[in-house]
């Protein structure tokens, strides 16, 4: 009913605008004003955590593109090999498990057959499995060794938007949580992290609060055929996520590609109007990698794209190149896709909206895919 959209015509654009809110919720209680972190729900000793030489995260859709994110700063913070894998390929090619792998299991549903089949799989192989689920009491927390929940509240919308950015500050306070009970010393990068996880709802409420002019952008594509996603480091499963909002709600073709792989390949693409969308990286600490992707954007632009740029607020340097400009608050690299992702979102449901599509109801979809 209107009353449950909360005056919203769909469930998604309210899901879109509870964001700041979601994510206030998942690190509530979470985050001591010291600087520590408590994780209760753990329930995997720190004697096991500490023992661990390796993680597998598995998930599905969304959920994988959050895993991906969490790739980068567990190996950063925590020096632990991490793999991702979606869930479906992963018992199928016999991969390596023993009792000193945590496999971590993100479904927001926490009823997706292909992570649970890939979660039993792990647990016979004696490794200990921790999901990351946003459905209390849901089948995959209660078949895994230990649970930490998004709380973003129910999402109806199919296409998971809240759902991601709570399970990416989840994987934050894992990652954290790990490197904490392993006795690594927290350096300031980590400190600043710490402090900078309890500003993210204010990051994102920024985000919403400038979003028009994408909302007008996505109605000017309406009858684009084809749209790409560059992204490098923790940006390119932000473009992966992009690309894929716009197939399931714009049933339309989208592609993302990691942004140093343009020259062996993607660029043969480029022609003149198509649209590119860039998710250029935060200008701390990795700079470096904030400087390949403004050539990156003057190659494709040079040959015809449309440039499309998610930048920073203040980054003057991508100005010149970007004939749309989308400014993101500045936050430490590894906490960007909690602002980056939202105008993606927003975007893919408003490009959608334009071409008269249910957003809530995508065609052939299904909120949780509970067969193999
Ligand atoms: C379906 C949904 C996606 C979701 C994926 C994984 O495909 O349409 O939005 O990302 O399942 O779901 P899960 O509940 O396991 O996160």
């Amino acid at each position: 009913s209107a009353a449950e959209k909360d005056g919203y015509d769909y469930f998604m654009l309210k899901e879109i605008v509870e964001q700041p809110r979601a994510v206030a919720d998942t690190l509530l209680g979470r985050l001591g004003v010291d600087g520590t972190l408590s994780l209760d729900e753990m329930r995997l000793s720190a004697a096991d955590l500490r023992d661990i030489h390796k993680i597998v995260i598995i998930a599905a859709g969304t959920s994988y593109h959050a895993g991906l994110i969490a790739k980068y700063a567990i190996e950063h913070w925590c020096r632990i090999p991490c793999e991702v894998e979606v869930a479906s390929e992963f018992r199928y090619r016999d991969p390596i498990l023993d009792a000193q792998t945590l496999v971590i299991a993100i479904s927001q549903s926490g009823e997706s057959l292909d992570t649970m089949m890939a979660l039993r799989h792990a647990r016979e192989q004696r490794s200990k499995v921790l999901a990351i689920c946003n459905v209390n009491g849901s089948s995959i927390p209660r078949e895994a060794d230990a649970v930490v929940y998004t709380h973003a509240g129910p999402e109806v919308g199919v296409a998971a938007t809240k759902t991601f950015l709570t399970q990416l500050v989840a994987c934050y306070l894992v990652g954290m949580y790990l490197a904490q009970v392993r006795g690594l010393k927290f350096g300031d990068e980590v400190q600043a992290i710490i402090d900078q996880l309890a500003n993210m709802p204010d990051a994102v409420t920024r985000v919403l609060d400038t979003i028009e002019p994408v909302r007008q952008l996505a109605r000017s594509l309406e009858t684009a055929h084809c749209v790409l996603f560059l992204g490098r480091h923790v940006g390119y499963p932000v473009a992966l996520e992009g690309a894929l909002k716009l197939k399931e709600l714009a049933y339309m073709h989208a592609e993302a590609f990691a942004a140093g792989e343009l020259k062996h390949g993607p660029i043969a693409l480029i022609e003149e109007g198509l649209p590119v969308v860039v998710v250029v990286p935060s200008r701390e600490g990795r700079g470096v990698l904030h400087d390949k992707l403004v050539s990156n954007i003057q190659e494709i632009r040079a040959r015809g794209a449309r440039t499309i740029v998610i930048a920073e607020e203040g980054d003057e340097t991508v100005r010149p190149y970007a004939d749309e400009l989308i400014e993101i608050p500045a936050v430490p690299t590894l906490l960007q896709p909690v602002v980056a992702t939202v105008p993606l979102q927003v975007f893919a449901c408003e490009l959608a909206l334009a071409k008269g599509n249910d957003v809530d109801q995508p065609r052939n979809l299904a909120k949780s895919v509970t067969v193999e």
